[in-house]
C-alpha cells in the first residue's frame, strides 16, 4: 500500500516497502538527491531532513513513520534559497567540498525555528550529530548567527509592513524599502 505524505509542501504517495529508510525514497524513488547518505547508521547527519519541524536522521528513519507527516528537504526549505540560514551560508562561504553541509543547514533551520537567537553552547549543542570532515564548524557557528540577525530583519521588517511607524512615507503601489537584503550587521 502506497505511503502518503506531504514532500516539501505537496502531497507525495509511494509504493514502496514500508521498511524502506526514507533516504533511500528520497534520492532513488523520488531523485531528490540534495539529502544526502553519509553513514547510513544516523551518526553523521548529512541525511537530516525536517519532518514536522523536527530534524530527522533519514538514513534511519522508515518511510512508514512518516506517513500522513511533513517532511521538509533542503530543496524545499526556501522557494528561492532565500531561507535565512541560506542566506547566511552563502554570504559566509560557509563549506568546503559540500558533502555534509545539506543536513547542516536542515540542523540550523530547525534550532532557529525553536531558539531565534541561539547561544554558542546552543548551536553546539544542536549541531553536534552533524558531522563535518572538512572542519567548517567555526564558519557554521558563525553563520548560524548570522542568521539569528537576516532572521530578526525579516521580522521586524514583516511587522514593519503589517503597521508602519506613525510618519513613514507610504506611496502609491507600496512602501519604498532601502534595506539591504544582505544585511547582517
Ligand atoms: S547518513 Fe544518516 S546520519 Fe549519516
Ligand atoms: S564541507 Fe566537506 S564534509 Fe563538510
Amino acid at each position: 500500500m502506497a505511503v502518503q505524505f506531504t514532500l516539501n509542501g505537496k502531497p507525495q504517495a509511494v509504493d514502496v516497502n514500508p521498511s524502506m529508510p526514507l533516504l533511500w525514497v528520497l534520492r532513488d524513488t523520488l531523485g531528490m538527491t540534495g539529502t544526502k547518505f553519509g553513514c547510513g547508521m544516523a551518526l553523521c547527519g548529512a541525511c537530516t531532513v525536517h519532518v514536522d519541524g523536527t530534524p530527522i536522521r533519514s538514513c534511519t528513519t522508515r518511510i512508514s513513520s512518516v506517513s500522513d507527516k511533513r517532511v521538509t528537504t533542503i530543496e524545499g526549505l526556501s522557494p528561492d534559497r532565500n531561507h535565512p540560514v541560506q542566506r547566511a551560508w552563502m554570504d559566509i562561504d560557509v563549506p568546503q567540498c559540500g558533502y555534509c553541509q545539506s543536513g547542516q543547514i536542515m540542523s540550523a533551520a530547525a534550532l532557529l525555528a525553536k531558539a531565534p537567537n541561539p547561544t554558542d553552547d546552543q548551536i553546539d549543542a544542536a549541531m553536534a550529530g552533524n558531522i563535518c570532515r572538512c572542519g567548517t564548524y567555526q564558519r557554521i557557528r558563525e553563520a548560524i548567527h548570522a542568521a539569528a540577525r537576516i532572521q530578526a530583519g525579516a521580522d521586524q521588517g514583516a511587522a514593519q509592513e503589517i503597521k508602519p511607524p506613525a510618519g513613514s512615507a507610504v506611496v502609491a503601489g507600496g512602501a519604498q524599502c532601502t534595506r539591504q537584503p544582505h544585511s547582517i550587521g
